[in-house]
């Protein structure tokens, strides 16, 4: 593996972040994020890191944390990580399922289920509640999320370019 270590210092103040990843797992993780997030959302897309985790090592006496905005952006990663997808998906970086095709690139794609839906937001979620349903047969099982999770899940596979 080789390390990506980055430091990231807030102007004014002596306070800390720090981005540490994997590029060859294609992973990274936030510590202590401050409260304006954009930073590293672009820092990570710039090392083609998919964040996976933010830690928050202490409380900041002076300034709002951006740890709890940081995962509402990317809440969609957290509920396909801890969920059984993964044991069936390939997500690089992320997952290692090889029972169902490699999702990495999913959002380029232009159709879904070898062809029998667009890839349409409202089209990923229809598939992950009925696959049964849409492709007879199909080898996934239904996975009902409450609605919230299945939108944030859907965003998530749609911004695998
Ligand atoms: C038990 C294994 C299994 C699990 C668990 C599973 N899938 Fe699947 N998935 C499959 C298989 C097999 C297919 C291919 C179905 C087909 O085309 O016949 C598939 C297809 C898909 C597709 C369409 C992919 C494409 O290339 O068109 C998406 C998107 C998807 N799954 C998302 C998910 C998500 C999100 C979860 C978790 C909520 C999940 N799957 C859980 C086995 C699984």
């Amino acid at each position: 593996m080789s390390l990506v270590f980055k430091t990231i210092q807030t102007e004014g103040i002596a306070e800390l972040s720090y981005l540490l990843g994997d590029d060859d797992e294609a992973i990274g993780a936030i510590f202590d994020p401050r409260a304006d997030i954009d930073v590293y959302v672009d820092m990570a897309r710039e090392a083609g890191l998919a964040i996976t985790h933010v830690f928050e090592t202490h409380i900041h006496a002076d300034l709002v944390s951006g740890a709890r905005e940081l995962c509402s952006r990317l809440p969609g990663a957290k509920i396909f990580a801890s969920s059984p997808c993964t044991t069936c998906h390939m997500i690089q970086g992320v997952s290692k399922g090889y029972i169902g095709p490699d999702l990495t690139h999913f959002g380029s794609r232009t159709t879904l289920a070898a062809g029998v839906l667009k890839n349409t937001p409202d089209n990923v979620a229809k598939w992950i509640a009925h696959p049964g349903e849409i492709k007879p047969g199909a080898n996934m099982p239904a996975l009902l999320l409450p609605g919230p999770k299945m939108d944030a899940l859907v965003a998530y596979l749609e911004s695998l370019k």
